[in-house]
């Protein structure tokens, strides 16, 4: 399985690519929003710091004014993926993008069928957004089962990406429920390393060897 960042900020890219456990990177434009300056220079410097896939949505609403965002977006860096929202627009400059060979993540899924459509339109990735899901009292995990299951069944060549992810049991739910990626605030993944457990060990470890050096050099 996969793990993304889900930031615009290249200091928690920087940190999360030095751990050795991020595959990609996917921004937004609220995530952007955060970060300010040119998104075009954020794009390439976290392009730089990451080989894997980094998403940059597109914001228009037409097709003509996607495919004119997108293609902007696929030559600035080999690794660039558009971002483009579910919508009859949306699906339309997606098969138009796999036509020219420009990969796809389609944001915004919240139904299984809605990803079935992004796969068959040509999306690389599919982006259900669990958090958002839970927060209207669905059950966001079902999407991603039943789309990873819809995807594994049929042999299409794209990923079920599980998106909006707010805990650390959010990603070992959708690593079991099949999703191939997992795109995680910088906070989740910091508190995925955590446990409580592990770091009053650490503690003990440390203070039982002080101790034991201490004995050892009273005595001689
Ligand atoms: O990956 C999509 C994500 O950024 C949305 O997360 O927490 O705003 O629902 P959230």
């Amino acid at each position: 399985m996969k793990l993304f960042l889900d930031t615009a900020d290249i200091d928690e890219i920087r940190t999360a690519v030095r751990w050795g456990v991020i595959d990609g990177v996917t921004t937004n434009p609220s995530l952007y929003a955060r970060v300010g300056g040119s998104y075009d220079d954020v794009l390439r410097e976290i392009c730089k710091l990451t080989p894997g896939p980094v998403s940059a949505e597109v914001i228009a609403d037409d097709v003509e004014g996607m495919l004119a965002e997108g293609r902007h977006f696929a030559k600035l860096a080999p690794n660039i993926v558009v971002k483009v929202a579910m919508s009859e627009n949306g699906l339309e400059a997606i098969s138009r993008f796999a036509e020219e060979g420009i990969k796809t993540n389609c944001t915004l899924i919240f139904s299984a069928n809605q990803g079935l459509l992004a796969a068959k339109a040509g999306a690389s990735l599919l982006s259900p957004f669990v958090g958002r899901l839970d927060d209207i009292n669905e059950e966001g995990m079902t999407v991603i089962r039943e789309l990873a299951d819809i995807i594994n069944l049929h042999d299409f060549d794209s990923e079920v990406l599980a998106a909006s992810v707010r805990h650390p049991r959010h990603v070992t739910d959708a690593a079991l429920a099949g999703a191939h990626v997992a795109t995680l605030p910088f906070k989740v993944l910091r508190q995925m390393v955590h446990h409580p457990l592990t770091d009053s060990g650490i503690v003990q470890f440390k203070a039982d060897w002080a101790k034991a050096r201490a004995e050892v050099a009273a005595k001689g």
